[in-house]
């Protein structure tokens, strides 16, 4: 670093034009400095001129001019679309009669003229008229920064908005892996937008995204279920037992409970508030925050018994509060009214043996209940198919995806987890567990789409993978897609958009 003493002079034009700024605020560098480029596209003009305020004058006229130096000995006057700043230094010059001038630039400048109609800037140095929307506008290769016209980025350079890079130079602010603004990218090679011929490229909203895993609320540990709350809170159960919620952006959880084992799936009731709270491990199911239990007898064996719950997974509740429980042993799902001792057998075999027709399940996971419908869906994990059952007694259901044996071809699912069903009921997204990638299937399909992961099954760590992702959800305006990337230890989000 070094320093100098600026002496600040203006242009002396005295228009009568109001709220605009005709004339360059310049600061002046002793002799013996001269511009240094970082860019050689950054020298706009490199002319002669016959004193510093003609090169000063030239710079003024020139809404790209930041910067200039003029040598009073040579008269060689550059102008430069550079700030010494963000990209270019004043250095010492070999020439004891070269000088620096520097266009100052300060959000005063701008707050009368930044989107005003175009009279306010017709005379102005520092904004053009933008022809599209006839409003004040920052000039070429320079971007609104939110206070002033900063002059775009280029190649790797640290930037923290979308149109903040060259885009002259087809240059964009990529995303790194946490979702943030990072560097000025070729738009050619930028993962974050250019998904077309690639995978789809997940952001980390929760976890390391480097896969590592730490026992704290910024990091997860094998996370499991997830679902959102409101104002696009997300509950995620992770591995280290706790109930975490994350609040929208906020990348610190709040540990809401301790379970003695990990939860496992959640559903959140938006009518009441509460949120349903599966313990596989330990046979039961809690409500947070009310701590009751479902049976509420407390009771949990290692058996199946419409007594209590054995190993429980995908749950879901209906507007009477009637709660709906998978079993992954007992291949059934069971119905239990609040405060009740004992469940209802409403899908799968009564006797709890597996089976792969239409009325049985093989190692039931997460559920969805379609109400109006009187559809209940079910993940169907070890026949690798998604099931509907009619809720009208008969027990029967079809198949709505997969159904085609394990396998990663675009018809088939390999162990699938979890389900989400859109608001319009006309398609699901699939949490296809061990091939690695989220799929979405029209209801009517025969054939699936990879929406997130690698299409061909194979796991990874990288934006475009997953390993074992366990759970997922969509957010309210069914935007984005969430997924608890349990080998990974994060959860992942993925524009639909
Ligand atoms: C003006 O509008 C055209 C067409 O919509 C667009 O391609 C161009 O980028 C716009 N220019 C500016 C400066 O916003
Ligand atoms: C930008 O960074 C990449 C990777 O770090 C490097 O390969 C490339 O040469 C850099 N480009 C420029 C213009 O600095
Ligand atoms: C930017 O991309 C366009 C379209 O691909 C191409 O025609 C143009 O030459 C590129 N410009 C630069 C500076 O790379
Ligand atoms: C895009 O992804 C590929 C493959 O993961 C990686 O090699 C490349 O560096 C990424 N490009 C950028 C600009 O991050
Ligand atoms: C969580 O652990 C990471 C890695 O050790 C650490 O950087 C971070 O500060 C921790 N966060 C909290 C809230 O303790
Ligand atoms: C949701 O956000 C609103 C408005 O910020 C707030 O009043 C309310 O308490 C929040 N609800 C929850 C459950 O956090
Ligand atoms: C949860 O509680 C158990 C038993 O009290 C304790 O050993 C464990 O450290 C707690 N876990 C966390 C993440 O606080
Ligand atoms: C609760 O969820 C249902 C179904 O997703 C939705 O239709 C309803 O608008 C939600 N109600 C509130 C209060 O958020
Ligand atoms: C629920 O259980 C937790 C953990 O044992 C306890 O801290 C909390 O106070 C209980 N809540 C209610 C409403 O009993
Ligand atoms: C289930 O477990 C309970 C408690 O251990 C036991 O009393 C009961 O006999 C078992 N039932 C079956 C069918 O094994
Ligand atoms: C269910 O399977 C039975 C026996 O295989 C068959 O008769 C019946 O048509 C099937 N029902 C549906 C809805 O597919
Ligand atoms: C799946 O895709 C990845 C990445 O494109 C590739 O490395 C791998 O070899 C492929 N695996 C199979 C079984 O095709």
């Amino acid at each position: 670093m070094f320093f100098f003493h600026f002496f600040i002079f203006f242009i002396l034009l005295n228009l009568p034009i109001a709220h605009t700024n005709y004339e360059s605020r310049i600061a002046i560098t002793p002799s013996g400095y001269e511009f240094q480029l970082t860019y050689s596209i950054q020298l706009l003009v490199s002319t002669t001129a016959q004193t510093i305020i003609t090169c000063s004058a030239a710079c003024n006229q020139l809404a790209s001019c930041r910067t200039f130096d003029f040598d009073s000995v040579s008269k060689r006057c550059r102008l430069f679309e550079a700030d010494g700043i963000t990209t270019g230094s004043i250095i010492v010059s070999s020439s004891l009669t070269s000088r620096v001038g520097t266009v100052q630039i300060s959000s005063d400048l701008y707050s009368s003229t930044h989107n005003q109609p175009c009279t306010w800037c017709q005379m102005d140095r520092y904004e053009t008229c933008s022809a599209n929307t006839s409003t004040c506008q920052c000039p070429r290769n320079s971007y609104w920064d939110g206070s002033v016209c900063a002059l775009q980025l280029f190649q790797n350079n640290t930037c923290k908005q979308q149109n903040a890079c060259r885009s002259d130079l087809n240059l964009t602010c990529t995303l790194d892996c946490y979702g943030l603004f990072s560097k000025c990218v070729s738009i050619l090679t930028d993962n974050a937008t250019h998904t077309s011929t690639m995978m789809a490229y997940g952001t980390t909203v929760v976890g390391a995204c480097s896969g590592s895993s730490v026992m704290n609320q910024t990091l997860l540990t094998a996370p499991a279920g997830i679902t959102m709350g409101r104002n696009s809170s997300m509950y995620v159960g992770d591995g280290t037992n706790l109930l975490l919620r994350f609040d929208q952006n906020n990348r610190l959880g709040i540990p809401l409970q301790n379970y003695s084992m990990w939860p496992t799936f959640f559903f959140y009731d938006n009518r009441t508030s509460l949120l349903y709270v599966t313990i596989m491990e330990s046979c039961i199911l809690q409500i947070w925050p009310t701590n009751k239990t479902i049976p509420y007898t407390g009771l949990a064996f290692r058996n199946c018994s419409l007594n209590w719950l054995y190993r429980p997974t995908g749950v879901a509740v209906d507007s009477q509060g009637n709660i709906y429980i998978a079993s992954l042993p007992c291949n059934w799902i069971t119905k239990w009214t609040m405060n009740s001792s004992s469940g209802i057998v409403i899908a799968g075999s009564p006797t709890g043996s597996s089976g792969s027709d239409n009325k049985t399940l093989f190692g039931p996971y997460n559920i969805v209940l379609d109400e109006a419908n009187s559809y209940l869906y079910v993940t169907d994990r070890y026949n690798n198919r998604i099931q509907r059952f009619m809720l009208d007694g008969s027990g029967v259901a079809v198949t709505v995806a997969g159904g085609n044996g394990a396998g990663s071809a675009q018809t088939q699912l390999r162990q699938p987890t979890d389900i989400y069903l859109t608001k319009s009921k006309t398609e699901i997204y699939i949490c296809d567990n061990f091939n690695h990638r989220i799929q979405k299937w029209n209801i009517s399909g025969t054939v699936g789409m990879t929406v997130a992961g690698n299409p061909n099954g194979t796991a990874g760590s990288s934006q475009f993978s997953l390993n074992r992702p366990y759970s997922i959800v969509l957010d309210i305006q069914e935007n984005y897609l969430y997924v608890s990337d349990s080998s990974n230890n994060r959860v992942q989000r993925f524009s639909l958009r």
